[in-house]
């Protein structure tokens, strides 16, 4: 089923059929490989409205600015009515929008609005479990997995207690892998998928251009309900309360769907494995499952070069040919990399932008990660967060104005002297530098598809080269380094004063420094 029209061509269609050329047709469809996509958490964005709350108009009156920005896609966080519990994460109508958030045609304008300016919208499927308050938990209670008394050891991410809770309407007990209010589905029930190619199907069909699936190796659960096993020194490994192999079957099912489409959609899944090898195969042995996976296993990692350098080996090596990686380094869930990565450094968080737009793959940015955003400063008594330790500082309000431009935001805004109006005014800022960044990144075919190979650094440096002709090189040593071999001009700094500079021979980079070197000569 085709939907003309609904999601419009990307933006200068003509240039990017120019750094597309010599893609297969097939490949060129795949618009995210070539995409930098941006992680929009709708409650904290922008607010339209003035409630305190962010919301679905506030995001279209943004997009001039995203656009500026140049990013291809926006991923928002869950956009459905739901208790709020996991905010938003419990969904209690998959086909809804919250009225916080607006309502469905100011989710039908902004995906329009945004279509106009080459932005695609992929909104958030949470397909593991629903809200304990959706109409099914009562009426189709089927749907969900239930047990007599508690049959396992399953351990609840929140709270670490037992994954069973008890329902006294029924008088059994129902899992759930993340809070009591989040009730598992049981995809063994044949009448559950039907539910969800309907929910993918009715989205697509308004032009979403595709998901961020949640918890995309959790899905089927073993159907024996097996304990899980508990390695000495390692803990509870979660091999039959997720990573079942049934769950491979249902991603397949949603590619074909989505590449039944016109342009085809997307699907990103947090895949959320560390097992590089595993997490290798939510991608198919034949290019039929996910598009895009986000590879967690750089955010586990320190901003280091030691630390970093074997990880993307790793996941380079581990990847079949037709798989492609979503880079990343802050989320609503593990927080800012201004602050866990780069320690409120604007040096190293702007190395980090780097290594994540130089990387081969699909740059998945966060709201504020452009402005070296921090993690904000939530007191106790402002926690709205189920997990613990609470994820709020990762989700405080965008920071518009020197005085943030909220009226008594949800969370509170603390330090607003990251700005979007100071930044943009100041072409020497992270906010430039990122988009400067992007827009290499567009023109540079090399930093889109070629190849990744990791070159010899001094200790504290990782250099490596893309394609035939660039070469990325961060130091994030103390020490200040020279890399030899390296013949040029630099592209881009992390110094911007060092933007156009020639390279003879050698790379010199300072101590939290990074560059491109478009390269005439490489190692
Ligand atoms: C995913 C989401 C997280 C949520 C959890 C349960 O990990 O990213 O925010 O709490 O799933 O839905």
């Amino acid at each position: 089923m085709t939907q003309e029209g609904a999601v419009s061509p990307p933006r200068a269609a003509a240039s990017r059929t120019a750094y597309v050329a010599n893609v297969p047709a097939s490949m060129s469809e795949r618009w995210w490989r070539d995409a930098v996509l941006y992680q929009v958490y709708p409650r904290s964005f922008a607010d339209s409205d003035g409630d305190g709350v962010g919301d679905l108009a506030g995001i279209t009156q943004r997009l001039e600015y995203l656009q500026w920005l140049g990013v291809d896609g926006l991923w928002l966080n869950p956009i459905h009515p739901s208790p709020n519990v996991d905010w938003g994460y419990d969904v209690s109508d998959y086909t809804g929008v919250h009225p916080d958030l607006g309502t469905i045609a100011d989710l039908d304008e902004l995906v329009s609005e945004a279509g106009a300016r080459g932005i695609r919208v992929l909104l958030d499927l949470v397909p593991n479990h629903s809200s304990r308050k959706h109409p099914w938990f009562r009426q189709r209670p089927d749907f969900y997995v239930w047990s007599d008394d508690v049959p396992n050891n399953w351990e609840s991410i929140f709270g670490g207690g037992p994954a069973w809770a008890f329902d006294e309407e029924q008088g059994r007990y129902y899992l759930h892998n993340f809070a009591p209010e989040q009730p598992d589905l049981d995809w063994w029930n044949p009448d559950v998928a039907p539910e969800f190619e309907r929910i993918l199907r009715f989205w697509f069909d308004r032009g979403v251009a595709g998901f961020r699936i949640d918890v995309a190796h959790a899905i089927y659960k073993d159907r024996e309900l097996r304990d899980d096993p508990v390695i000495p020194g390692l803990g509870m490994r979660r091999r039959y309360s997720m990573f079942r192999p049934e769950t491979h079957d249902v991603l397949r099912t949603w590619r074909a769907l989505a590449n039944e489409y016109d342009p085809q959609r997307v699907l990103l899944g947090e895949a959320y494995s560390l097992d590089v090898e595993q997490w290798a195969g939510y991608f198919g042995e034949k290019d039929d499952q996910l598009d895009l996976a986000f590879a967690f296993m750089v955010t586990h990692a320190e901003l280091e070069a030691d630390a970093l350098r074997p990880v993307v080996a790793e996941v380079e090596a581990a990847l079949p040919p037709h798989a492609w990686p979503c880079w990343t380094g802050s989320n609503h869930d593990i927080g800012r990399l201004a602050s866990r990565w780069a320690r409120g450094d604007e040096d190293r968080t702007r190395c980090a932008l780097l290594i994540l737009l130089a990387l081969r793959g699909t740059p998945c940015l966060y709201y504020g990660d452009e402005l070296a955003l921090e993690a904000g400063d939530v007191p106790d008594d402002r926690i709205v967060d189920c997990a613990t330790p609470s994820r709020d500082p990762g989700r405080t309000p965008m920071p518009w104005t020197p005085d943030g431009g909220w009226r008594n935001p949800w969370l509170p805004l603390s330090v607003t002297s990251r700005n979007v109006e100071r930044q943009r005014a100041d072409p020497g800022s992270t906010l430039h530098f990122t988009r400067d960044l992007i827009a290499l990144r567009k023109v540079t075919p090399s930093l889109l598809a070629g190849g990744y190979e990791e070159l010899p650094a001094p200790v504290g440096a990782w250099a490596w080269r893309r394609g035939d002709d660039v070469v990325a090189a961060v130091n994030l040593g103390t020490e200040s380094v020279e890399l030899a071999g390296v013949e040029g001009s630099i592209a881009i700094s992390t110094n911007r004063s060092r933007d156009a500079e020639r390279v003879t021979g050698s790379l010199t980079l300072n101590s939290s420094e990074g560059a491109i070197v478009r390269a005439a000569s490489v190692p």
